[in-house]
């Protein structure tokens, strides 16, 4: 036998040195989720090690990402019912808490990269992503609320605004919205291939965004498609978008493979709170071994095309995997 692929694998350091896929923290983003109480932390059952945090508890744990090397967030307000309506209305509010925050945030941190959410979801009494009119998740009459909506984020202060809501031609109006303000320079990372997936029940459970009623069919893709997310990662570009996202990533590698192949943008993927729960649920049983299924968790993510990863392991993987003393 001439050919012996054992060889490349016979010790660790030629495995390192023909290893394909590294990740970087850099390529990390950490989602956090803020509380309207400066100093509440409330820590989220179904996402062991994760919490929501106020303000100044939400600063420390930045203050001990950025010391672990994670420097990218994504933010996520969990709002109170009384602040909720149709219309979203308080997103827009410039002294809302969640756009107070970022501007204190950017001030402490200004190395830092923060991204929003732009959807109706956490502000809406009908807890869709959209408006609601008759029982429809409209589009159109969405689109001035999500535009809005990103003018008042990068006016507080957000690097890259994250458009998670899945309304068609959301990011072309988006765009054109920034740039009118003169935001030509704040970014659009696009929730482009966004699955209507069981995989998001922790996080509607961290931010009692669940719908009131109905499911997120008619705007979130059906799983069984992949085509369809080249139609939405075409129409992402032509609009203007920085980043393309897939989300969740685990179940989705094969559409992460697709536009990465498909597109020279950046791809995203969103490893959810459902996939990260998995993960924790089978650690605690002892059913699994959470110290190497987490980097090869991460790993696969990035093997398959994601140049950015958005995961809640971020923290833990830099701390675990990456010490820097
Ligand atoms: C909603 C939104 C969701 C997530 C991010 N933004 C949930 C949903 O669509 O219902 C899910 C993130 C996660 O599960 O970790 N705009």
């Amino acid at each position: 036998m001439r050919i012996r692929p054992r060889r490349n694998r016979a010790n660790s350091s030629v495995r390192g040195m023909v290893r394909e896929t590294r990740i970087s923290l850099e390529q990390l983003v950490y989602p956090l989720f803020l509380l309207e109480d400066r100093n509440a932390v409330q820590p989220i059952l179904s996402m062991p090690g994760i919490s929501r945090f106020g303000l100044e508890k939400l600063m420390v744990e930045v203050d001990e990402c950025m010391n672990a090397g994670v420097t990218n967030f994504i933010l996520f307000p969990a709002v109170d019912e009384k602040y909720k309506d149709k219309y979203a209305s308080y997103s827009l509010d410039a002294s809302n808490f969640y756009l107070t925050a970022i501007r204190e945030l950017k001030k402490r941190f200004p190395e830092a990269i923060f991204i929003s959410d732009v959807a109706l979801d956490p502000y809406s009494s009908d807890g869709h992503d959209g408006l609601v009119i008759d029982n429809q998740i409209v589009n159109d009459e969405t689109l001035p609320i999500l535009s809005a909506m990103a003018v008042a984020q990068a006016e507080a202060g957000f690097d890259i605004i994250g458009p998670s809501d899945m309304m068609d031609g959301r990011v072309g109006e988006i765009r054109d919205a920034l740039d009118d303000q003169g935001f030509v320079n704040v970014g659009i990372m696009s929730y482009t291939a966004k699955y209507a997936s069981a995989f998001y029940g922790p996080f509607r459970e961290a931010l009692d965004s669940a719908p009131k009623s109905g499911d997120k069919k008619t705007y979130q893709m059906d799983y069984a498609n992949s085509k369809e997310a080249l139609r939405e990662a075409e129409l992402d570009e032509e609009e203007g978008a920085d980043f393309l996202m897939v989300k969740p990533a685990l179940c989705y590698l094969d559409v992460i493979r697709d536009l990465s192949n498909y597109s020279s943008l950046p791809i995203a993927a969103y490893n959810v709170s459902g996939e990260y729960a998995m993960l924790k649920a089978a650690a605690e049983r002892g059913w699994i071994d959470y110290d190497k299924a987490m980097p090869e968790m991460l790993t696969s993510i990035a093997r398959s095309g994601a140049s950015v990863i958005l995961t809640y392991f971020a923290k833990e993987y830099a701390q675990k995997f990456h010490s820097r003393s």
